[in-house]
């Protein structure tokens, strides 16, 4: 079995890093930008399997994508209602992102789409879009009564009708479904949501001139006849990026940090406010705005962190961030619960389980799993033991900081970093 062995970082982490582009805005940027007319230059793009997988999804809808260098591209479209028919199954591999807001952009259009995925995203619940976007008028097929991969949506038959639609789960893949389908539609389209999700759709939807309204958790979007892309797209870096080196420089003794460019768009930074709540020594510097998106550069530094507890209300705002947390959470005194967190089941892998399964070989009995959430003793001997990644990129770079902070590890399968951070392993060990 493929393996990486990671060793004990002995004096600490230290030096700058530019943190790479944000996965959620790099996946929107470029379908956004094929909905346009004219030429979109998008820069510090996300160059990982996950937005690649966008990329060719909206080349085979007909959009021109010119890759200028791994980080910097041209994509132009024909308007929002000049994507054609693809030739061809589209393939969204690993990536959630790719197929539910793909499926938003699909279901209101005249021609017949089929996606398949990875084996991963072929066990992910896809009812949650399928279901509302069903409810505007969609057609939409898929295995285990429309609830998984592979889907096949054919035209609609009439026109879509807006509706508000209160969604179960606080997502913005979800949410964002359903408001893109809603350009399409008839009257305007509300969702609801129990607790507010990441509003990167919402943002950059306002900088191709589509204004969406929001009122406490619901966002509502009109029927849209004008998309205007604009010039340019910078992408700030992904702050899910940078957690794994928020949690590294915190944990490891003698560590500083300087992350550069870090999206902090304030529905994304649950980590910052539960770090510091547990003691880290984290500066937040140069904030400053870019394309609608709040970016800073934050410094870090070894500190003592005690446990903490937090649950479902900012869940959204650091549910991909949580194999991290309890990272962090090991090294902590006393105890930190997490409630609020079943959303995990269905990411990836259930990363639930996967965090309890594997960190508990590195840090026996430290790791309760709940149905729910966590429930993590922190200051528990770490040992030196192999882990697995279940091909779970989040899973895979946690349980490398955990070894690097702990006793060394050896990763089973961790090539899947690539899906949303080529460089983690480099950069792990040029921080040395
Ligand atoms: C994302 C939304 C979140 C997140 C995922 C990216 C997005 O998923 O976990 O990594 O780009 O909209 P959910 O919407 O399912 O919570």
């Amino acid at each position: 079995m493929d393996t990486k062995t990671i060793a004990k970082a002995v004096s600490g982490l230290k030096g700058e890093i530019q943190i790479p582009g944000d996965k959620s805005i790099s996946h929107r940027s470029v379908m956004f930008s094929a909905l346009g007319s004219t030429p979109v230059h998008i820069t510090n793009f996300l160059h990982a399997q996950d937005c690649m997988s966008t990329a060719a999804c909206m080349q085979a809808l007909g959009a021109k994508v010119e890759f200028l260098s791994d980080t910097e591209l041209i994509v132009t479209g024909n308007g929002l209602h000049g994507l054609k028919e693809p030739d061809m199954i589209i393939d969204a591999g690993n990536s959630g992102t790719t197929l539910r807001l793909m499926m938003g952009i699909l279901a209101p259009q005249p021609f017949l789409t089929t996606f398949t995925g990875d084996a991963s995203l072929h066990k992910r619940p896809m009812g949650r879009v399928i279901k509302p976007l069903s409810q505007m008028g969609a057609k939409i097929f898929g295995r285990q009564q429309n609830q998984k991969l592979p889907i096949t949506i054919v035209p609609a038959e009439g026109r879509f009708q807006g509706m508000t639609y209160n969604s179960p789960v606080a997502s913005a893949q979800v949410k964002s479904a359903v408001l893109l389908a809603g350009m399409y539609a008839e009257g305007d389209t509300t969702v609801v949501e129990p607790f507010t999700s990441r509003d990167h759709t919402e943002r950059m939807l306002e900088a191709f001139g589509v204004h969406t309204e929001k009122q406490g958790t619901a966002v509502t979007i009109h029927p849209v006849d004008e998309f205007r892309a604009p010039k340019e797209i910078e992408v700030p870096g992904d702050i899910s990026s940078a957690a794994y080196w928020l949690v590294a420089g915190a944990i490891i003794p003698g560590s500083d940090l300087m992350l550069r460019n870090v999206g902090v768009n304030p529905t994304r930074t649950g980590i910052l406010d539960v770090l510091k709540d547990m003691g880290a020594d984290i500066e937040v510097l140069n904030e400053r705005t870019s394309g609608g998106e709040a970016a800073a550069d934050i410094r870090v530094r070894y500190s003592r962190l005690q446990g903490t507890r937090f649950g479902a209300e900012i869940m959204p705002r650091l549910i991909d961030e949580i194999p991290v947390i309890a990272v962090a959470a090991l090294f902590a005194e006393g105890d930190t619960v997490i409630t609020g967190a079943g959303e995990l089941r269905v990411k990836e892998t259930d990363r639930l389980q996967a965090i309890t399964d594997q960190f508990n070989k590195l840090a026996p009995g430290a790791v309760e799993g709940q149905e729910d959430g966590l429930i993590i003793h922190g200051g528990r001997k770490i040992e030196s033991a192999a882990a697995f990644s279940y091909d779970d990129h989040r899973i895979a770079m946690s349980l490398a900081i955990l070894g690097a902070a702990g006793e060394g590890v050896t990763i089973e399968r961790p090539e899947c970093v690539n899906i949303s951070y080529p460089a983690f392993y480099q950069t792990l060990e040029e921080l040395r």
